[in-house]
């Protein structure tokens, strides 16, 4: 009697690990890859062309220009406020006050590997900065930058 509960035991557990597999699987599947270089250079591709399209002399994105970006005040306000002058460090948002874990790869593995979210928050923190949407060449450069901090 014990030696076939403890066969069922075993089943059942297998089961429950194969499950358990499986939807890990499925979740993975679903969540964005983790610092893709692939993806971030697809993500400078789409900025490229959009930075031609701004402006016909247009020759490259520029790290420089992107670090200098980041910390750039306009009025009492920068990227910097929010996200610290560190890209490895975590930031605190300026209003509310809540955490934000640090922007660079090198530091996060989360960052630059979903363009939804990276679109998303340029385009609030761009306006919150700038009160304006970020240009194409403006955007590449950061990320040209923020992807190769080391
Ligand atoms: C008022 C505070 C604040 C300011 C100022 C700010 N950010 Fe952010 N930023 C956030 C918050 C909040 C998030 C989303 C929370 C998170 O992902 O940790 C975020 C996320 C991002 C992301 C998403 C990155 C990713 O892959 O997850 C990028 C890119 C970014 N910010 C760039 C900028 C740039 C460029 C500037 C300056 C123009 C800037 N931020 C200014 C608060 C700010």
């Amino acid at each position: 009697m014990s030696r076939i509960s403890s066969f069922f035991d075993v089943t059942t557990l297998f089961d429950v690990t194969t499950r358990l597999a499986v939807t890990a699987l499925l979740a993975g599947a679903a969540q964005p890859a983790l610092a893709q270089p692939g993806i971030t250079a697809s993500l400078l591709d789409s900025y490229r062309a959009a930075a031609v399209k701004e402006d016909a002399g247009f020759r490259d994105f520029s790290a420089q220009r992107g670090e200098k970006f980041f910390h750039a005040k306009n009025g009492d306000m920068s990227c910097a406020t929010c996200h610290t002058d560190n890209p490895k460090s975590a930031g605190k948002h300026a209003k509310t006050g809540k955490a934000i874990e640090a922007l660079a790869p090198v530091a996060n593995a989360q960052r630059l590997s979903d363009p939804a979210k990276v679109e998303k928050w340029f385009k609030r923190n761009c306006n919150d900065v700038l009160q304006r949407v970020c240009t194409a060449k403006e955007k590449g450069d950061f990320v040209t930058w923020l992807a190769a901090v080391k």
